[in-house]
């Protein structure tokens, strides 16, 4: 019987390592050709199969064993991999003569911020449209919110790194380009497993730890906390999916990862979570989050992607599930639903919450909805907000007194009819970043405009009311407010 805890000795894993030396994100896309790739992101696996062909080289078997979940001969198999060491580990079974394996290794690499290595994961549960609920221990592998989670993250060089509910431990593999250490926690034990034979054959080291939310976080403050954690509000039962639902009701693991950072944080640290949160008949989502936030005293921006209403929502996770086109889709659908009714659940909103630990005598928390497309990787524009909020709560005097520069990157644009004089619409627009637009008026346009640098506020303010021919000190009290919230939305130069 294999091992099934996926453990290799140093030895063996320095002969894993050597087998996997070619196999590359660029070597398995040269081998399954774009098409392939891009049909592997929707699921499916026969662009692929039929891009490998005949080829029986080491970079095929691998791709065709620990990604399209095919079996593959003895001979060809036996060139590509240590096949008795990973038997025993129980990373490949037998099938008949042939081998097949148990998990799914894959290269990783981002352009962002050059993070890469190999990932060990369960294989894709729905892969080619396979019928059949996945284990309830499976652990995910890299997700497009796993993607989205380490895309956010401000990545300045720290100290000591939380990585929790780890699963495959891709968000550790990025914590390693800037994070001392890394303490990756998750509650299955499975996930563990994976994640540890995943960032050895990388060479990442980071602490495992086993068990729930910050139970395994000790009591040494991280400098930052990282977490896609299982956010899906769905009905209790028995057979919940480890890596996607808690046994929380509604949001409230959510609201617990939120609530329960400030005591783990160091002094500036900061807390990204990737999530769902529940809108509730009767009250405003923003008010919901923010109440969780108020209690933490951090700094906060939280930025709502997308609702969902709760059909699209439940097919969406039923589906994950492998529940579409089973018996039991129907009846499990009404019994979510009756859930969602129960709470008073209306919407599903999904996004990202970032708090700082900054101790701030009164926090700045921002709480908005923010569905356009943003400059990928956004870390650095979530770094840049707040890094503004400083000077975003200067006293009115000095804001007046300070010679703003609008950044690089904003440009006007002008709608109107055809032929007309004066445009309807003056709209500025943030190229990068959160890619933030706003309209604005011939006061506040007028005066961003004129942000150069060079002149105050105040001076800006002054030429400006000459020109309308308007009380300088009404200019002033129109704009200010106005003007006062965009600093710490990055719309001007920080140097
Ligand atoms: C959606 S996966 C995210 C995995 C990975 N961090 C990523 O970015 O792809 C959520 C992970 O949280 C783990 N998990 C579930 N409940 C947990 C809990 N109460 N405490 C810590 N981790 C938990 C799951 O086992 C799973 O690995």
């Amino acid at each position: 019987m294999p091992a099934d805890d996926f453990s290799l000795s140093d030895d063996d894993l320095v002969r894993l390592r050597a087998a996997l030396r070619g196999y590359t994100v660029d070597a398995v896309v040269e081998a399954i050709g774009d098409e392939g790739q891009a049909a592997l992101g929707r699921n499916h696996a026969v662009a692929a199969q039929r891009a490998l062909g005949r080829r029986d080289d080491p970079i095929a078997a691998l791709t065709r064993l620990f990604i399209l979940q095919d079996a593959v001969p003895d001979g060809v198999a036996r060139q590509a991999l240590p096949l008795e060491a990973l038997l025993a580990a129980g990373v490949l079974e037998h099938d008949g003569d042939q081998w097949r394996a148990v998990v799914d290794i894959r290269p990783y690499g981002s352009p962002d911020d050059g993070a890469d290595g190999w990932l060990v994961s369960d294989h894709a549960a729905t892969l080619d449209t396979a019928r059949g609920a996945p284990r309830e221990d499976h652990v995910l592998g890299v997700s497009p919110a796993s993607t989205t989670l380490a895309q956010l993250t401000i990545r300045h060089p720290i100290g000591r790194a939380l990585d929790l509910g780890t699963g495959c431990g891709v968000q550790s593999l990025h914590l390693a380009r800037h994070a001392q250490s890394i303490v990756a926690t998750d509650l299955n034990p499975r996930a563990l497993r994976l994640a540890d034979l995943g960032l050895r054959l990388s060479g990442v080291s980071a602490e495992l730890r086993l068990g729930s939310l910050y139970e395994p976080a000790g009591n040494d403050p991280y400098d930052l906390i990282v977490t896609n954690p299982p956010f899906v509000m769905s009905p209790p039962s028995s057979a919940r999916l480890t890596y996607r639902e808690g046994d929380f009701t509604a949001d409230g693991l959510m609201r617990a990862v939120v609530t329960g950072a400030v005591d783990h944080l160091a002094p500036g640290g900061v807390l990204h979570v990737l999530g769902n949160w529940a809108h509730v008949a009767g009250g405003p989502w923003d008010e919901r989050l923010g109440n969780w936030i108020t209690d933490t005293g951090c700094d906060a921006l939280v930025i709502q992607r997308e609702v969902l209403d709760p059909y699209e929502y439940v097919e969406i996770w039923l589906a994950d599930a492998g529940l579409a086109g089973t018996p039991g889709y129907k009846q499990a659908y009404e019994t979510w639903l009756d859930y969602f009714d129960h709470l008073g659940i209306t919407g599903i909103g999904m996004g990202w919450i970032t708090l700082v630990n900054a101790a701030r005598e009164v926090p700045d928390v921002r709480i908005e909805d923010w569905p356009h497309a943003v400059e990928q990787p956004v870390g650095p524009a979530l770094a840049a907000h707040f890094d503004a909020i400083d000077p975003a709560h200067w006293r009115d005097d000095k804001v007046l007194d300070y010679a703003w520069r609008l950044a690089d990157d904003v440009v006007q644009e002008t709608l109107g009819a055809p032929g007309a004089e004066d445009p309807t619409h003056i709209v500025l627009r943030q190229q990068r970043g959160l890619r933030r637009a706003i309209e604005v008026d011939t006061a506040l346009g007028g005066a961003l405009g004129a942000c150069d640098g060079d002149l105050t506020l105040r001076e800006i303010l002054g030429a400006i009311a000459q020109l309308l021919d308007v009380p300088a000190n009404d200019l002033v009290a129109d704009v200010l407010p106005r003007f006062r919230p965009l600093v710490a939305d990055a719309w001007f130069a920080t140097t």
